[in-house]
């Protein structure tokens, strides 16, 4: 092995340091001082715990609010917290749940919030949704082989004994919903009927602003939820979160405020995700990089969106089922017929019942191919407003939310998941 720095390394600097006229060195400093783009490029992943929460007081302080008896061990309403994608429901309920404990902690009252991510597999059943609270109390119990109910009675016997006030927050709570039944949420509350000492709050949060309506009469009820709902972030608040995010991720002069506002403009233009912000500025970081500048320019930041939405579309594209796709390719192609312009969902049920029999598929009735046109508008795939009362009733009046760039693109896709060449 050689080490570069022993007494007889052939590297060592001697006389024919000289002889050439280009020096490495200077490249490596210049690579090291000028090219470089990231300061710390983790600090754009979403996972990143920011030290700062911008515009979200008005939520925080709600939040706190209803925690706040808690700690005096009374009973606090459960909550519901909604909103689109990236608009930092995840992170501010995290943060409060994080300062009731501390609070907990201080004024010696056992009040403990739990966070669970019902997108995890191993939260989004009931049985390993309770296996894992258990879990929390040390309760060891097998992945499997015990019965729900004596789950809940291990959990109600510990909490019990240990005067616990359980704040579960469930993040991603409609996957918990599709899997499991909104059952399970009653039945987590019901304990409350059976403890003596210890009472269980829950904090559900969603994208779904329908969540509540969807629910079960009987667990509405008993959920009886408070409702928070996050606002979209418009393009002044994204550009201040992004400004504080960029002065620990970029070097300085590696991005300018310039491009920062027009990423901020461009995703308020779509609900204020922050997270897609932060991915934007990081495949631009990236795509700057690798072209060996310096600075990040707007075009870059164009390119970067491009990719990104390619990406996504692609992604869901390809995660829906052989009928959705169907439909899909049906609006787009009647779209093109119509060069791009205003298409209704009759006119789209006419392409799809050809479609449907050329790739061999149940046709569907036009009420559920409706349905699943609402799932892709849920999905930003399409946008739809109830028009009319056309031909078959109800009609949506559709428009391809995805850029024209990728409309081809998404063409060819579709066609190849339903194996077709024409
Ligand atoms: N006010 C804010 N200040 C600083 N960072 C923020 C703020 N709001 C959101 N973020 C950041 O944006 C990203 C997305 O936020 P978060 O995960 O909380 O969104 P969400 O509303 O839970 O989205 P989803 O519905 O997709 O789960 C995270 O990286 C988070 O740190
Ligand atoms: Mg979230």
């Amino acid at each position: 092995m050689e080490t570069f720095q022993s007494d007889n390394n052939p590297f060592q600097k001697t006389n024919t340091d000289k002889i050439n006229s280009v020096d490495p060195i200077a490249i490596f400093n210049e690579f090291l001082t000028s090219k470089r783009i990231f300061k710390n490029k983790e600090v754009l992943s979403s996972s990143f715990i920011p030290d700062e929460i911008t515009h979200r007081n008005t939520e925080i302080a709600s939040l706190s609010r209803i925690m706040a008896p808690s700690l005096l061990f009374e009973g606090i309403s459960n909550v519901l917290v909604y909103g689109f994608s990236g608009t930092g429901k995840s992170l501010v309920t995290k943060y409060v749940g994080k300062k009731l404990a501390s609070s907990a902690e201080e004024k010696k009252v056992n009040v403990l919030p739990v966070y669970m991510n019902c997108r995890l597999e191993n939260n989004n059943t009931e049985y390993r949704l309770i296996a894992n609270l258990c879990a929390v109390f040390n309760i060891n119990v097998p992945e499997s082989g015990l019965s729900v109910n004596s789950l809940y009675k291990r959990l109600i016997k510990i909490i019990d004994a240990e005067s616990t006030y359980l704040i579960l927050i469930l993040d991603e709570i409609e996957k918990l919903i599709q899997h499991a039944g909104d059952g399970v949420l009653y039945s987590l509350l019901r304990l409350n009927e059976s403890l003596k000492h210890a009472k269980i709050a829950i904090i559900g949060i969603s994208n779904n602003i329908d969540l509540k309506a969807s629910l079960d009469q009987r667990v509405r009820s008993s959920l009886n939820p408070v409702e928070i709902i996050f606002k979209p972030y418009n393009a002044n608040e994204i550009f201040d979160i992004l400004l504080n995010r960029s002065k620990e991720a970029f070097y300085e002069n590696a991005i300018s405020e310039g491009v920062l506002r027009k990423c901020a403009a461009m995703v308020a233009q779509e609900h204020g995700d922050i997270r897609k912000a932060l991915d934007l500025l990081k495949v631009a970081g990236e795509r700057t990089q690798q072209l060996g500048n310096s600075v990040i320019t707007e075009d870059e930041l164009d390119n970067a969106a491009e990719a990104l939405e390619q990406n996504i579309t692609e992604g869901m594209i390809k995660s829906m089922t052989r009928q959705s796709k169907c439909i899909l390719l049906s609006i787009i192609s009647v779209a093109r017929n119509k060069r791009m312009g205003r298409v209704y969902s009759g006119e789209v049920y006419d392409a799809y019942l050809k479609l449907s029999e050329k790739f061999g598929l149940k046709k569907l009735t036009f009420r559920r191919v409706s349905d699943l046109i609402a799932d892709m508008d849920y999905n930003s795939l399409v946008m739809s407003r109830i028009k009319s009362h056309g031909r078959y009733g109800r009609t949506r009046e559709l428009n391809i939310a995805f850029s024209p760039s990728i409309i081809n693109k998404a063409e060819t896709i579709i066609k190849e998941e339903l194996n077709i060449t024409t």
